[in-house]
């Protein structure tokens, strides 16, 4: 299903009030809440509403475990562009999530020991029962974590060579386009598959295209995002920027 607010604030607000929710419920049960998370410029406010939520109203993030989707590689963790770097300056500083619960992919690993770690991601998802909730942004190429076009439906976390487009996007963090890394770690769409619940966000014109191509286009490995038409628990939360180009 497609969900369109009036803007990016009025659908960050609602997708965090989800989480919150999630949260709550899970910890009700003496249960952890399995969080998949996303970087980049779309979940922003998503975390800064999830912030004021454990300022202001109490919400603890002591059973919440996190698996991001991607890291680039190699990055060092300090790096201003990581993945680290960001995921702590909008969420993990600002709530009490227990830092053995926060898991990235690690930009720092040898060659030959890239492989073991991103088997060992999957079974640490795996032994937890599964992502409750994967949050999504969407690239302009159609990727979804680091799925760039020609990934395979049933693909686990593993190493990846950026799409062009990608690294152009990226440029900008960088200083350059030469200095954003070819390569990143990213969970596959297989993993963000099984999650039990997907949400994918999308803002602004800038993404009516694509998201055109993602919800209504003919499936194709050329536009990762289109396999998430196969499922049947992932929501599309857009803005109407994001979503003028729907029929
Ligand atoms: C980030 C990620 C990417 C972004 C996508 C959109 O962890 O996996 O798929 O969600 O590139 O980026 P923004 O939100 O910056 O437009």
């Amino acid at each position: 299903p497609v969900t369109v607010y009036p803007d990016q604030r009025s659908a960050s607000l609602a997708v965090a009030a989800r989480i919150a929710k999630l949260i709550r419920e899970k910890q009700a049960l003496g249960k952890p809440a399995v969080l998949g998370l996303a970087t980049g410029v779309t979940p922003i406010q998503v975390y800064a509403e999830l912030v004021r939520l454990h300022r202001e109203e109490g919400l603890s993030f002591a059973n919440v475990i996190t698996f991001n989707l991607d890291e680039y590689y190699p990055m060092l963790p300090e790096a201003a562009q990581s993945y680290v770097t960001f995921m702590n300056e909008h969420l993990f500083a600002h709530i009490d999530i227990s830092r053995a619960n926060i898991h990235i992919p690690d930009g720092t690993l040898a060659p030959d020991a890239v492989a073991p770690f991103c088997l060992a991601y999957e079974k640490q998802i795996e032994e937890l029962g599964g992502l409750d909730l994967q949050l999504l942004g969407i690239g302009r190429t159609g990727h979804i974590g680091f799925n760039e076009p020609g990934s395979a439906p049933n693909s686990g976390t593993r190493l990846v060579t950026l799409d062009d487009l990608t690294r152009r996007d990226a440029s900008r963090d960088f200083g350059g386009k030469q200095n954003v890394p070819v390569k990143a770690i990213t969970m596959g769409i297989g993993t963000i598959f099984k999650a039990r619940e997907i949400i994918l966000m999308a803002w602004s014109r800038k993404k009516a295209p694509i998201i055109r191509k993602a919800v209504e286009g003919e499936l194709s490995g050329e536009v990762p995002a289109t396999y998430l038409q196969l499922s049947d628990h992932v929501e599309f939360v857009l803005d109407e920027g994001a979503a003028s180009e729907l029929t």
